[in-house]
């Protein structure tokens, strides 16, 4: 038996709704960027695309970081959601958007904006390529969503089965073909 990946998003439709959301972040934002917070491994891929799309007015003022978080328990989540690494920018008083590739449960996300709080940024707006709302355990407010995908384990695009396929340019599901 072997393992194919079936496309549920190639990599035309990611680009084309990459687009579409940066130009509703650059709208909702005016002037000056938000600090983007991307949240690491799988948040890469998508929160690159996503800056290259943003305008090209905002790239010299234009500030990124990341926030590591790791669920243990595998593919179970437990809740049990270590965050590491700390910010080097700073987000006092500023406008924050944290970009991550699927909210899932929700913990993840609901631990990352705990923790962001203790920085005092002014507004904290959350993007996520992928929602999975059938899969929510903690209301997480979602501002600009990729798509929504139903109850499957997505791979691809950063997002990983043990640490496998991150680097797929398309998001798609695991089967096992013969
Ligand atoms: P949550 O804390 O349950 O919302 O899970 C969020 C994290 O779990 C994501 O950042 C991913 O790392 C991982 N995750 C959840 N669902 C999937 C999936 O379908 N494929 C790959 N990783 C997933
Ligand atoms: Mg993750």
């Amino acid at each position: 038996m072997a393992a194919a990946v079936r496309v549920l998003f190639d990599e035309g439709a990611i680009a084309r709704r990459v687009s579409a959301l940066a130009a509703e972040i650059a709208a909702d934002h005016g002037g000056r960027p938000p600090v983007i917070v991307g949240i690491r491994n799988g948040a890469v891929p998508f929160m690159m695309d996503l800056l290259r799309a943003f305008p090209v007015s905002w790239n010299s003022d234009l500030v990124f970081d990341f926030l590591d978080a790791t669920s243990y328990a595998g593919s179970c989540s437990t809740g049990d959601i270590r965050l590491a690494g700390d910010l080097v920018v700073s987000v006092e008083g500023r406008e924050v958007l944290v970009v991550d590739g699927i909210v899932d449960t929700g913990r993840t996300m609901a631990a990352v904006l705990n923790h962001l709080g203790d920085s005092k940024p002014s507004r904290v707006r959350v993007c996520t390529l992928l929602d999975k709302p059938s899969r929510r355990r903690v209301a997480v407010p979602i501002v600009y969503r990729g798509f929504e995908v139903e109850d499957l384990f997505v791979v691809g695009y950063g997002m990983d089965l043990d640490q496998r396929y991150r680097g797929l340019p398309y998001i798609g599901v695991v089967e096992e073909s013969a």
